[in-house]
């Protein structure tokens, strides 16, 4: 593998960007992911998490046992793709409405109504 080599095929960031990122300082997936958005891709670090803790590894002679995965952020709540596609509710102006809408309706309530 050369300097050019992709690691996050998402964000396009290549072996010498994450390298740079470790001889800033970064010691954690979650630290080269601050500085170089490598992990902030469609896939959320699926595919480059595990090749950038070997690089810490590699690289700054970490214990992989040492090197954190990545912090997920899990969806706050399951939301319908109907409802992100379509703005059903007439009385609202934006689909936001009517994700609120629906998380209101699954808690037995109207937000609005508040
Ligand atoms: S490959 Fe890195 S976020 Fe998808």
């Amino acid at each position: 593998m050369d300097q050019s080599t992709i690691v996050c095929r998402c964000e396009e960031i290549n072996i010498d960007e994450i390298e740079t990122a470790i001889k800033m300082g970064a010691e954690t997936f979650d630290d080269i992911k601050r500085l170089t958005r490598c992990g902030m891709g469609p896939c959320q670090a699926k595919v480059c998490m595990n090749l950038v803790r070997q690089l810490i590894y590699d690289y700054a002679g970490k214990p992989l046992s040492d090197i954190p995965p990545a912090r997920l952020r899990m969806p706050l709540k399951v939301t319908r793709m109907e409802t992100l596609a379509s703005n059903d509710s007439p009385s609202s102006s934006s689909s936001v409405i009517s994700v609120f809408n629906e998380s209101a309706s699954n808690q037995g309530g109207d937000i609005r109504e508040k």
